[in-house]
């Protein structure tokens, strides 16, 4: 039986700008020293809008996600602009959840009145930390008290607001978080997303490891970090509802969850990626990354497509596997031998349950224990081997 969150349908907007390249970042964000031709974006975002619309027509869009990138540098006419789109192509629910990633900065702040004219009912801030130090070392723009003002601005605009900090950062204790955290949740909604610090290669930050010049914890010192998180989090009424995100109960972010239930959605604009159900296939989809290529694709062809590829029932189902289990409520085994027309081993599960490492709850789902989830990859390849 399909239930009302299984035709669940999300569009993801790439903004690709940013004003500076964090030093730890690897998403597709780039700096532009001239200024940006916002209208030849928006034509463009509406014209890759109007071919996927044409690949996956009468749908209707549940969430809608503008991540980056720095999307609060979007002027609000092209955010409406874009949305507008949206409307003409597909029917945009009543109640649907569209969200505006943010840098936290007065420039910014100032501009949430017009992305809230425009449609947009939440923001996600990039606060990072609350101490200006480490809020220079990881080469933000903004301060912790112009984060915060930020953040009390998002409070008196939208319904729904959330901001992300990143833990486990260059000389930072596990004490030290406890406390951070416990004045973020003070400043706090209904959803917080917590990111352990990621080293990511090609990154500035991986060149300072690779010269001894940034430490990065230990396992145990790792583990002491995430189980600081939980306890906080969960003495909050914050508990984590997916490895790194963590919300009262019914305010999970919405857009995000599309993608760990498997649901479809669509990507448009430079190195988006989408899940596109075509013909009883599902189509995994990208873009071209470089914001300049993407927009001369998209006006040269209609749209920005570098790859589409039908999955195959393994990989569906190996994708299915690996974005539920880090999902708190984890999966339906039976979702998996649909798509995998074959069953999770019995004989595995029982294992990994005998380690602590996931268990079956009273009505069949399977997820991995909060005692598994820094091995979530480990459990994943386990399973599906
Ligand atoms: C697309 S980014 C950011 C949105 C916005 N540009 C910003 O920086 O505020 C989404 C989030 O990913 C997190 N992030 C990015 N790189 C990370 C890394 N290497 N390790 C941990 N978290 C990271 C940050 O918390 C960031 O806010
Ligand atoms: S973390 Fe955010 S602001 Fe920094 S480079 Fe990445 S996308 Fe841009």
């Amino acid at each position: 039986m399909r239930t009302a969150s299984d035709q669940a349908f999300g569009v993801y907007i790439h903004w690709p700008f940013c004003l500076s390249k964090c030093p730890y970042c690897d998403f597709n964000s780039h700096v532009r020293h001239a200024a940006i031709d916002e209208a030849r974006f928006a034509r463009a975002f509406a014209a890759e809008i109007a071919a996927t619309a044409a690949r996956v027509p009468s749908r209707t869009v549940s969430t809608v996600f503008f991540g980056g990138g720095t999307p609060s540098l979007m002027q609000p006419a092209t955010v409406g602009a874009t949305l507008d789109a949206v409307a003409r192509h597909w029917t945009i629910a009543a109640d649907a959840e569209v969200t505006l990633e943010a840098n936290p900065s007065s420039v910014e702040a100032s501009r949430f009145r017009g992305y809230r004219a425009a449609g947009v009912n939440r923001v996600s801030l990039g606060v990072q930390a609350l101490d200006d130090t480490a809020l220079k070392q990881l080469g933000r723009l903004h301060n912790a008290r112009e984060a915060l003002d930020a953040v009390k601005v998002a409070r008196a605009t939208f319904e729904r607001y959330s901001f992300d900090l990143i833990y486990a950062r260059p000389r930072q204790a596990p004490q030290d978080w406890a406390v951070e955290l416990r004045r973020a949740l003070a400043e706090a909604g209904e959803h917080l997303s917590l990111y352990q610090l990621t080293i990511e290669p090609e990154t500035p930050f991986h060149a300072l490891r690779a010269a001894g010049k940034l430490a990065t914890p230990d396992e145990d010192t790792a583990r002491a970090f995430y189980d600081v998180t939980q306890e906080v989090c969960a003495a909050a009424g914050l508990p984590a509802y997916e490895i790194s995100n963590h919300a009262r109960p019914g305010a999970e972010c919405r857009h995000n969850l599309v993608y760990w239930r498997a649901h479809e959605y669509a990507g448009i604009g430079p190195g988006a990626h989408g899940r596109l159900d075509i013909d009883g296939e599902r189509h995994a989809t990208a873009t071209e990354k470089r914001p300049e290529s993407w927009l001369m694709r998209v006006e040269a062809m209609g749209h920005g497509l570098i790859s589409d590829e039908a999955l195959t029932r393994e990989e569906r189902a190996d994708e299915f596997l690996l974005m539920g289990l880090r999902l708190a409520e984890g999966i339906e085994p039976q979702r998996y031998a649909s798509l995998a027309g074959r069953k999770l081993k019995p004989r595995r599960i029982a294992q990994l349950a005998e380690q602590g490492a996931v268990e079956t709850t009273a009505d069949g789902r399977l997820r991995v224990t909060l005692a598994g989830f820094p091995l979530l990859d480990a459990v994943v390849a386990d399973l599906a081997a």
